[in-house]
């Protein structure tokens, strides 16, 4: 039960749509993907539709005669551009915003820095205490260096970028005899071996991503050949993590296929690839009726287990990965477009909704339980993390690749240019970044790690304010919960970052430039470096001693690029792992064998 305290008045969305008051059904989604979605998107086109006929006036008899104009209209609002005279797609030819793009970049050495002063080698950085810490105590594997390299070739930090090779060179070793999260040193360490050999052809940085790789390889030894959680990177033995009874996160064993399947296409060793394609296949033919995964699988018969079904922790990247690695071999592997499709429905039939009284869109969690007959139910739990907000960005990526029915397509894309299937995921897409945008409401100007949107049935009380969303336990006496962190978090910039190189619409560099202020305003140390707070919603605020290296590896560099110029690693060549390296689109030999 929440009280009246967390629901402190927050903008509502512009938005007037006629939709908001219209019952979601929250509580039991139906077992019928698809018809539930397709119905609020209906009824919200209608609805728009409906405001734009109004402000037009006197349109009403134009549309009866041509009701094209309305669909167009439409689309337009959504951030279509119209099917207007020209047939060869527009290009976007941005220009650099010179000072902001600058100003991304002083901040990035604000925190390099720092931790280069405090910490050069240490896994992590506590910019308040001036320490660094290894993930282990049998030393460090380059964590917070090799994620922050091919930021500053980016950057162009030139000086910083040849310190940091130096300690590569030098100093970096994997022989440490302990176990080490098998998704997170992937993403980071062998995802940022992997970028920064691709921005330099540098050999050493190859040659360190194949020691690595090597040492991360027995993880897959598993009977259904499905990678452990943990990995002893000395001993090369996979690990089964203590916790959740030696499962698999289904995020975590789905998003380790670009950075192995780039280093077989460097090596030619297929083994890597197999490896990975091997998990892709047996999630598969776990025959995911509705598109949607569960979080959880297990490693000894390659079955998921019932669990949560969520777009945030344990969940989010195995949607992402779908589709990069769709894009990844320049859009030749039917098979993963094929599992997106499915999912991109399965999201639309279940987890989309819309808020009661400002009409956001926001995505849901389903969680099982079950009924007194014994029979498993799905609860629809309206909350969503912060790690969701790359969604936004990765559907309209979807909608313009996958979603296309001719490549490239226009800047913003014309709605002919996309399948229906394209159009729906580009407008939730839209929709979704204007969400998180909107969670930046508070006082720091910060997202929380944690939102929750309100139903009817929610039973949180009082206020009176029609809002559509709270932070869950915020109370202005008690301790702050964990969801009104801020920690440095990149997936909104993320969306930015893609927005703006899809539309070329300012409004996303004047979103990304707000909240990289209140950044700048809340997190920065000026003794060096930038901390977590604890409550985005008190100021002054609370640090906490804490820099993530996904500030220096994503949130810095997508900022940066979302100010930089569009010939800076453009869309159609190359691909982001989960952890903002990019990869090069390949043009491999080998396709999916399955
Ligand atoms: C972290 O590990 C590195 C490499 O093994 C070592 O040089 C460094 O002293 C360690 N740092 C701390 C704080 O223990
Ligand atoms: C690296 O080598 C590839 C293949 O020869 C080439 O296409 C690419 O431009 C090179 N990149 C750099 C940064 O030198
Ligand atoms: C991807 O395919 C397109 C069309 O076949 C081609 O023009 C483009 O050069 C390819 N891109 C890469 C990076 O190989």
């Amino acid at each position: 039960m929440a009280s009246e305290a967390e629901l402190r008045k927050r903008n509502t969305p512009k938005s007037t749509n006629a939709d908001l008051k219209s019952e979601q059904k929250e509580q039991q989604p139906k077992a019928k993907p698809n018809a539930e979605g397709s119905r609020a998107q209906e009824s919200a086109l209608s609805s728009t539709a409906f405001i734009v006929l109004a402000v037009l006036g006197a349109a009403a008899v134009l549309v009866y005669l041509n009701p094209a104009v309305v669909t167009e209209t439409v689309y337009e609002f959504f951030g279509f551009d119209t099917d207007a005279a020209p047939v060869e797609p527009t290009r976007a030819g941005f220009v650099a915003d010179v000072e902001k793009r600058d100003a991304v970049k002083a901040a990035f050495r604000h925190a390099w820095l720092a931790y280069e002063r405090d910490a050069m080698g240490d896994d992590e950085y506590h910019p308040i205490s001036h320490k660094g810490t290894n993930l282990t105590e049998a030393g460090g594997i380059g964590y917070t260096v090799v994620d922050s390299i091919d930021t500053m070739l980016i950057m162009g930090l030139q000086d910083e970028y040849e310190r940091a090779r130096k300690w590569v060179a030098e100093k970096l070793t994997f022989e440490q005899d302990a176990n080490f999260n098998t998704f997170e040193t992937t993403i980071r360490v062998l995802g940022g071996l992997l970028s920064a050999y691709a921005l330099t052809n540098d050999s050493l940085y190859l040659d360190k991503a194949v020691d690595l790789g090597d040492r991360i390889m027995p993880a897959f030894d598993t009977p259904a050949r499905l990678p452990t959680s943990m990995v002893n990177l000395a001993q090369r033995k996979g690990v089964r993590a203590e916790d959740n009874k030696g499962l698999v996160s289904t995020a975590e064993i789905s998003t380790l296929q670009l950075e192995f399947r780039y280093l077989a296409y460097l090596t030619d060793n297929d083994e890597y690839w197999d490896a990975v394609e091997n998990v892709m296949r047996t999630i598969r033919s776990s025959s995911l009726t509705t598109g949607l995964a569960s979080i959880f699988m297990n490693p000894e018969d390659g079955r998921f287990v019932l669990s949560a079904i969520r777009l945030g922790s344990r969940g989010d990247s195995y949607y992402e990965y779908l589709l990069k690695q769709y894009l990844q071999t320049n859009l030749t592997e039917n098979v993963y477009q094929e599992m997106y499709n499915g999912a991109m429905d399965g999201v639309h039939g279940h987890l989309i909704k819309k808020g009661q009284y400002s009409g956001m869109t926001y995505t849901s969690e389903l969680i099982p339980e079950r009924n007194p007959r014994g029979e498993i139910q799905w609860r629809l739990m309206p909350k969503q993390d912060h790690l969701v907000c790359f969604f936004g960005g990765s559907l309209m990526l979807g909608a313009v690749t996958s979603g296309a029915v001719r490549h490239p397509v226009s800047i913003p894309p014309r709605p002919s240019e996309l399948t229906p299937r394209g159009k729906r995921d580009w407008q939730t897409g839209v929709e979704l970044i204007e969400t998180c945008v909107q969670t930046h409401d508070t006082a720091t100007g910060l997202a929380p790690e944690i939102v929750h949107f309100r139903i009817p049935s929610d039973n949180v009380v009082g206020s009176g304010v029609p809002q559509d969303w709270y932070i869950k336990g915020a109370e202005p006496w008690a301790p702050a919960p964990y969801d009104a962190r801020y920690i440095l978090r990149p997936e909104t910039v993320e969306s930015l970052f893609i927005a703006y190189r899809l539309t070329g619409d300012d409004k996303y560099r004047r979103y990304g430039w707000k909240i990289f202020q209140a950044i700048e305003t809340h997190c920065r140390i000026e003794s060096g470096g930038y901390a977590s707070i604890i409550n985005v919603d008190q100021v002054p605020v609370v640090h906490e001693d804490k820099m993530e290296t996904f500030l220096m590896s994503e949130t810095l560099k997508y900022l940066y690029l979302l100010f930089e110029d569009d010939s800076v690693l453009p869309l159609s060549e190359w691909v982001f792992n989960t952890e903002a390296h990019p990869l090069p689109i390949i043009d491999a030999a080998r396709k999916a064998n399955f």
